[in-house]
């Protein structure tokens, strides 16, 4: 993207800050508004036995109840597949799961209702643990296998076996707006959808199914979100389905926000992962074999498990070349919350297992863990740069990135005073890691890799701008406007940035996969080219000039390269355009080329490209509190060449911290019953300002542009999430100073808690071998 185009603020920067900017929830609702609460199951399984639904009759405000028997349609939430009720007929799943919503004229007398409702259960005995599903063998789909050369005789013949089990737990998303969803009947036969969706279009098919009516009587509308981080992208169907049943079944407009205790019940979190792995390597720390099961915790009912499940598959190679490899992984089916997309989609989990592994070589070997990651890099040609999956690593840069975050921090000198640090402190103790990032880019289900988008030029010379993809803070909008811009070759003032709407842009795909802006990029840019091409004619004929191809579409003026002082102004062609009758309005479309997966044999080429990131991570721990300073953090992202340097570094470090507090701080806790404990922030922790590192250095990848992606730029939404592996690795080589043990076992997420244990653990340990 050329310079004038890049580095301008968020489209909405002004009104986020001033207030101005308007979320769902926050528009001129219409009259006669419905409100619905839902009463939630105080079990996390059980049978209902009844509803008493007698004297709610005389309780102001009260106007119905919905229930699974007011479903016209299908009784489905679910997406892949149809294992999720949206109302139960008779069974529990969760504790927290809507039982029934009520519907009232205000919010209070709703919860009043609410409050006064009966219902009798028969409490049932719950699965609550990985541990538990597996002991029940209680799990969602089969087993899914991926698998290279023969890991069973590879780890024969290796030197050194190593034995593991690494557990790691979920996440709530905490998007600081809950989820919401308004619906009005209108025109007649329709409904209008307001929802805060990251996947306006599946919102859209769920409530077509749910009432038992064609798609094209719901228009799905998303203006913005206030954080998704994966969150939204199913999760938010069942919101906007209840809205939506409720103002069929009372033809008046209705209205559901979650509070936070209530969204933190009710929703899906990141997959909790247990991995039980088997290694083999050589002196030199080089990796032989891995094989490894991975167990993730489903919750309920499937949404996008078994994609998370097979994304962190994908990446437990990470950057590593590991010759003979064979990954099984099943979704356990549990009495929880079902668990959802999160940041990553599941290549978090499978890098934290992977990079936990490399440690514990390191250790067993005596040798620095980043020894044993630069050894097993991705590098050269053919099978040792091609993954367990059969992708051939085309462009790898993870050297790039490794070798410019080292000299960027001063890794090997302060690897130096770390040591002389902790020779002279008995009770605070540093760490130092560096930990590489390699993600894959698109969307595993092929057919999700395609965008569309809707340009509208007005005779004036102003444009409104649609596309399929939703704003969730990611800057989405801000780089579309950018693209847009620069494509027409027009001042961005230009545009007006549309909500993003299904009857603007039909049969979109979720807003996810860091795909947003390469996918609808595409599909903005050649929108964009259908129209210059039309307006090219124009403009040609009135300069009198025979090769419209030749001209040149810049700030406002088309010219030819050849004559720049005969210029026209895009106003005049547009005009001109209109009297020539021309069409001012073009859809675009694009979809990613050359790519494919057969899941049947485990190999493919899922991923479009590859996005590279190293980080460097110091932290200091004190042991008396076991409480940790991330004092200094050093990252080089690849984000090809980037469409806009501030959003991106904006999104490295929002993604940076928010994986740092999946690793150090988030912790769920769910009591014997299955009751979550920690359902509002007074309990469950997610960094703050304080958090942040006191020096905190990003630095965007130098020469990095990448074919065949929107002007050269690369996704950078999820792959810094990985990054923070980095803190999780510096605080485990900060315990081991405790020390001289020849494994560090650290629970995830690595509270104060974990780590007095680890380095408990450790001191244990090194009295033992003395
Ligand atoms: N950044 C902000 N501020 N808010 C969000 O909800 N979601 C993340 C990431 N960055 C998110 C975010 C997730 S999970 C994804 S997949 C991408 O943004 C989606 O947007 P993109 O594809 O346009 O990058
Ligand atoms: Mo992001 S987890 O793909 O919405």
């Amino acid at each position: 993207m050329k310079e004038n185009y890049k580095s301008k603020p968020h489209e909405s920067a002004v009104g986020h800050v001033s207030g101005k900017a308007i979320y769902t929830d926050d528009q001129r609702l219409p009259s006669g508004m419905l409100y619905l609460w839902p009463v939630l199951s105080p079990y996390a399984k059980a049978k209902i036995l009844n509803i008493d639904t007698a004297n709610l009759n005389n309780i102001p405000g009260f106007v119905t109840l919905l229930t699974a028997d007011d479903i016209p349609g299908i009784n489905n939430t679910g997406s892949i597949k149809h294992d999720e009720v949206l109302l139960p007929q008779t069974e529990i799943n969760y504790w927290g799961q809507p039982v029934v919503w009520v519907v009232a004229e205000t919010e209070r007398a709703a919860q009043t209702v609410a409050e006064t409702l009966k219902i009798e259960y028969e409490p049932l005995t719950p699965i609550l643990t990985i541990q538990d599903g597996i002991k029940n063998q209680s799990f969602h789909g089969d087993k899914n296998i991926m698998r290279r050369g023969n890991p069973i005789k590879a780890l024969q013949e290796s030197d050194f076996i190593l034995t593991g089990n690494i557990e790691i737990q979920g996440q709530d998303h905490f998007y600081l707006e809950t989820q919401v969803a308004w619906v009005i009947p209108n025109l007649e036969d329709g409904y209008q959808v307001y929802s805060s969706t990251q996947h306006p279009s599946e919102t859209q098919a769920i409530i077509s199914e749910v009432l038992g009516i064609p798609r094209n009587q719901i228009v799905v509308t998303c203006l913005r979100m206030g954080g998704g981080f994966g969150g939204k992208e199913t999760q938010a169907n069942p919101t906007a389905a209840i809205a939506a049943l409720a103002a069929y079944k009372t033809g008046c407009p209705a209205r559901v926000r979650l509070k936070r205790d209530q969204d933190m019940i009710t929703t899906g979190k990141r997959h909790p992962f247990l991995a039980q792995y088997q290694v083999g390597f050589n002196s030199e720390g080089q990796l032989l074999a891995l094989d490894i099961d991975l167990y993730s915790d489903g919750g309920w009912s499937v949404d996008l498990s078994f994609p998370i499940l097979q994304r962190a598959m994908f990446h437990i190679d990470n950057c590593y070349y590991i010759p003979n490899l064979e990954v099984r992984g099943q979704v356990v089916k549990t009495n929880k919350v079902s668990n959802t997309a999160f940041r990553g989609f599941g290549g978090p989990q499978g890098m934290v297992i992977i990079e936990e592994i490399i440690d514990q070589i390191a250790r067993k070997l005596s040798l620095p863990p980043e020894t044993i990651r630069e050894r097993n890099f991705y590098r050269g040609e053919g099978e040792t740069n091609t993954t367990h999956y059969g992708q051939e690593i085309f462009d790898n840069r993870i050297l790039r990135v490794w070798e410019e975050v080292k000299i960027k921090s001063n890794f090997d000198n302060r690897k130096q005073e770390i040591f002389e640090f902790n020779q002279n402190h008995d009770y605070q103790k540093r760490g130092l890691a560096i930990t590489p990032v390699k993600f894959g880019i698109s969307f595993t289900k092929t057919e999700y890799n395609q965008a569309g988008a809707l340009i509208l030029i007005y005779q004036d010379g102003s444009i409104q701008l649609n596309h399929g993809g939703t704003e969730m803070g990611q800057g989405l909008q801000t780089k579309m406007l950018q693209v847009a811009s620069q494509a027409l070759g027009v001042n961005i003032k230009r545009f007006r940035i549309m909500p993003t709407s299904t009857d603007k842009v039909p049969n979109t795909s979720a807003t996810a996969a860091s795909s947003g802006s390469d996918l609808n990029g595409q599909a903005v840019k050649n929108a964009c080219e259908t129209l210059k091409q039309r307006l090219a004619e124009v403009a040609a004929k009135l300069l009198n000039f025979n090769d419209a191809k030749e001209l040149i579409f810049e700030e406002d003026w088309v010219y030819c390269k050849s004559y720049p002082r005969y210029k026209i102004a895009f106003e005049e062609v547009v005009k001109q355009a209109y009297n020539q009758r021309v069409s001012l309005s073009a859809t675009g479309y694009y979809r990613t080329p050359n790519i494919y997966y057969d899941p049947k044999i485990g190999k493919g080429r899922p991923f479009y490209y590859y996005s590279y990131g190293a980080a460097v991570s110091e932290v200091e721990i004190d042991g008396f509190t076991g409480t940790f300073k991330l004092r200094q953090v050093d990252i080089v992202q690849d984000v090809g060449e980037s469409l806009n340097p501030l959003i991106d570094i904006g999104q490295i470090e929002g993604g940076f911290v928010q994986g740092m507090g999946w690793l150090t701080m988030e912790e769920l806790v769910w009591d014997e019953q299955g009751r979550l404990k920690t359902f509002a922030p007074s309990t469950y922790k997610i960094p703050t300002i304080k958090e942040i590192p006191k020096s905190f250095n990003v630095h965007l990848l130098k020469r990095a542009a990448q074919d065949g992606v929107i002007y050269g730029s690369k996704a950078v939404g999820e792959p810094p999430f990985m990054l923070a592996i980095s803190v999780r690795e510096a605080i485990r080589d900060a315990i081991a100073a405790w020390g001289n043990s020849d494994s560090i076992s650290l629970a995830s997420p690595a509270t104060p808690e974990a780590i007095l244990n680890a380095i408990e653990q450790v001191q244990l340990k090194s009295e033992n071998a003395l």
